[in-house]
């Protein structure tokens, strides 16, 4: 981070303007044997074409045009909704890079200045390596510069080619290339910044005279050294950044190192990952300072996680909000708003539009759904809760179901603040407990409670005497009552089993 001064001083590299930006993504993608387009295969949590347009986004380009051939129905469709700014072109069939950059400067016929070029393919690329590449091809002067790097295997990639001074003079593909070419170790990535005019002129003299009978983008980089023009190479610092995805093991792979940078950067930032190998945070979540993810946690799109908070162990959480100081663990939750010093869990499911007060606690085998717990309202063990407004301060017993769906349509109840649902009451909705009022462990409510009432829904208990030891004769339940009615003759007249009061909530 650089030290404010009070002069405002032009960034240390320099962004020269980028016209345009072109994203290969029209190849088939025949080694992930997928019926899903390459393309939109997901690491990181998101596609990894989404992920090759962000990293565009810091070069600033006037123009992104992503060059869309097989599965383009998908493509666009993502496209339409992620990236609505971006354009597409079609390429009909796919006769290689060369060709799909040349369909895409044939629909842009005005365009001058320096051109991006990428593929949708490599999602591990960063925004900054691509600015770095700009800059390099905006003082070097080179009509071509691409992305290379150094890999100890090189194997399946173009290599870069050099003549005795280190100048770069062609790149050869792997099944094109010499025994002796093979050895090179610096790669293509597939990225690279040209200058418009020369990249068209070159594109329009492609061959397709090489081992897959494609117009190789490749090969306009000896096109123009031949012209006399200056290309040029800038090598990533991290060779993982350039990593191609062209089947699953890889896509595997671009997993890995897309987690391990969203988590070292929370690490840096002041979050403790109690154990990395198993957290997983996509690039979209926020965590902030002094929150603590315990193993096994998972969070994913939207998700928040406010300072002091602790989530884990074992908790999946999609799109949901954890306030200050809350503790989730051991549950899934989608969609839900947790509040400050909250507790959840564990073996709970939040679902969509539930909303914990602060301090409000959504205990063990507790679902929710569309459903408010106010500030200081506990729904602690066992429970359904959906579709329901409760109170701050209320609780609501053990095993207590919110019965919603008449079987036609949902409705929506009400507890009150400060009122107590007994255990097992199951309130048939539409219906309201009020303020402060309670309900008999046990109760079917069907109909409102007033507030400060006691609901009581349920068959009065009768017991009747002696019926094990007439009708279970011989029995150790039978054996046990005799000896209890020998021990206590009262216990034979039914003082110890007697009905129980108004079921006062567990
Ligand atoms: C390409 C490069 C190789 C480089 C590697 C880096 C060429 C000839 N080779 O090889 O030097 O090391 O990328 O990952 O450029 N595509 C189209 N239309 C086509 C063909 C491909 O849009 O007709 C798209 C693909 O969808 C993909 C990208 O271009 O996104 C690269 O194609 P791919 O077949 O993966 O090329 P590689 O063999 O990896
Ligand atoms: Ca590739």
């Amino acid at each position: 981070m650089s030290v404010s001064s009070p002069v405002s001083e032009p960034p240390a590299v320099p962004v020269a303007a980028v016209s345009a930006v072109v994203v290969l993504a029209a190849g088939e993608g025949t080694r992930m044997r997928s019926r899903t387009p390459k393309v939109l295969h997901a690491a990181g949590g998101r596609p990894l074409l989404g992920s090759v347009l962000a990293a565009a986004q810091a070069v600033r380009p006037e123009r992104v045009v992503v060059v869309v051939g097989a599965g383009r129905e998908a493509v666009t469709a993502y496209l339409s909704q992620a990236a609505p700014t971006a354009e597409w072109v079609v390429q009909e069939r796919q006769g290689g890079t060369g060709h799909a950059v040349r369909t895409a400067l044939d629909t842009l016929p005005e365009l001058t200045g320096t051109v991006v070029v990428t593929s949708g393919d490599t999602p591990l690329l960063q925004g900054a390596t691509l600015e770095r590449l700009v800059a390099t091809h905006a003082s070097s002067g080179a009509s071509a510069t691409v992305l290379s790097a150094l890999l100890p295997d090189a194997t399946g990639y173009g290599r870069v080619l050099r003549d005795e001074t280190g100048a770069v003079t062609a790149i050869v593909e792997q099944r094109d290339a010499t025994d002796e070419q093979l050895a090179v170790r610096e790669i293509n990535s597939g990225t690279y910044a040209f200058d418009a005019a020369a990249l068209r002129g070159a594109l329009a003299r492609l061959s397709t005279d090489n081992a897959q009978g494609e117009e190789y983008l490749t090969d306009v980089l000896a096109i123009l050294r031949a012209d006399g023009l200056p290309v040029a190479a800038v090598a990533a610092d991290d060779a993982r950044d350039v990593a191609g995805v062209n089947d699953r093991v890889q896509l595997a792979e671009a997993e890995a190192v897309l987690r391990e940078r969203v988590l070292l950067a929370l690490m840096r930032s002041g979050v403790t990952v109690r154990d990395p190998a198993s957290t997983w945070v996509e690039g979209s979540v926020r965590v902030e300072p002094d929150a603590v993810l315990l193993p096994g946690t998972r969070l994913h799109g939207s998700t928040t996680v406010a300072t002091g908070a602790v989530v884990g162990p074992d908790a999946t959480l999609v799109d949901t909000t954890v306030g200050e100081g809350a503790h989730v663990r051991n549950a899934t939750c989608e969609g839900a708003e947790i509040g400050p010093g909250a507790s959840v869990g564990p073996y709970t499911y939040l679902r969509p539009g539930t909303v914990l007060g602060r301090g409000a606690k959504a205990g063990g085998f507790v679902e929710m759904k569309s459903a408010v717990l106010g500030d200081e309202a506990k729904v602690p063990h066992l429970s359904y809760v959906g579709d329901a407004e409760i109170g701050e301060g209320a609780n609501i017993g053990a095993a207590t179901i919110f019965a919603n769906y008449d079987g036609v349509a949902k409705h929506r109840s009400s507890v009150g603040p400060h009122a107590r649902v007994g255990s097992d009451t199951v309130l048939v909705a539409p219906v309201s407990v009020g303020a402060g009022a309670y309900t008999a462990a046990g109760s079917v409510i069907t109909e409102d409670v007033p507030a400060g009432a006691m609901g009581v829904a349920r068959g009065r208990q009768r017991s009747v005497e002696g019926w094990v030891e007439r009708r279970r004769a011989g029995s150790t339940s039978a054996e046990a009552a005799a000896r209890a009615r020998t021990a206590d003759p009262r216990a034979a007249d039914g003082a110890a089993a007697g009905t129980t009061d108004e079921g006062a909530p567990a």
